[in-house]
């Protein structure tokens, strides 16, 4: 057995609402092996983008674990957070770009800490913005460009740094229905043939159907796993 790319063990997250104690998770028990491509499904307010939260390690559980290539991340110092969160490519519905920034600027950014030169990181930037489709907008503003170009931009954005595994929360929830298709045509493009681990929550059937597994997420736990 190979060590899992993401595990979670019995987590639990409550958030307090002033007094109120919200059990946004409940005993959430995970695993994402290296090249998965899993979609997670659930009504609004079910925990999807907490559990993404903490899987990303963007937000700390209340109970259980969270391990990162078998690294028990509840462990780990700010720097080696920091560290982690960098090898994390994150993707999510508004798209978080600099507007007045380029497209290939909006991609560079992300790799200025990576000990890669300008010209190395500019090269790889001209590349990734190819591989999702780009090629031609390199040098357009983001404030510039559409909806669906603005993803695809994330995407790259989201590749720069070699990421261990992609976490996309509701990557298609802010842009219409035939761009969402061309967006998700993309991420099973990167699944398929680059082999990117990917966890998506989605409320979208389609792109559910196109992934390799889905868990379908309820009051803060996992109530039903499929493997498509
Ligand atoms: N920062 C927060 N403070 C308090 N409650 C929160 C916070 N974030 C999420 N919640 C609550 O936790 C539950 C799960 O939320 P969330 O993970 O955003 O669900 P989903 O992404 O499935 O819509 C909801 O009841 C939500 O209101
Ligand atoms: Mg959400």
């Amino acid at each position: 057995m190979t060590t899992p790319v993401v595990e979670t063990t019995n987590l639990r997250k409550t958030y307090l609402l002033g007094k109120v104690p919200v059990n946004a998770l409940r005993g959430v028990n995970l695993k994402v092996e290296r090249g998965d491509f899993l979609a997670i499904l659930g009504p609004s307010g079910s925990g999807k983008s907490t559990l993404l939260n903490m899987i990303g390690a963007l937000d700390k559980p209340t109970e259980g674990k969270v391990f990162i290539e078998g690294v028990d991340v509840s462990k780990l110092n700010d720097n080696e957070l920091a560290d982690l969160r960098r090898r994390i490519g994150f993707v999510f519905q508004f798209f978080n770009l600099i507007p007045r920034f380029s497209a290939r600027e909006n991609v560079e950014l992300t790799m200025s800490i990576t000990g890669l030169g300008k010209d190395q990181r500019r090269k790889r930037a001209e590349e990734l913005l190819e591989t999702v489709g780009l090629k031609e907008r390199v040098n357009h503003k983001s404030a510039e460009l559409s909806g669906g170009e603005r993803q695809r931009v994330a995407i790259a954005r989201a590749l720069a740094n070699n990421p261990k595994f992609l976490l996309m929360d509701e990557p298609t929830g802010n842009i219409d229905s035939k761009t969402a298709k061309e967006i998700i045509e993309l991420v099973k493009r990167l699944s398929e043939e680059k082999g990117v681990t990917i966890i998506v929550v989605t409320h979208d059937q389609h792109i559910a159907s196109q992934t390799k597994r889905t868990v379908q997420m309820l009051d803060g736990l996992i109530i039903q796993e499929r493997v498509n």
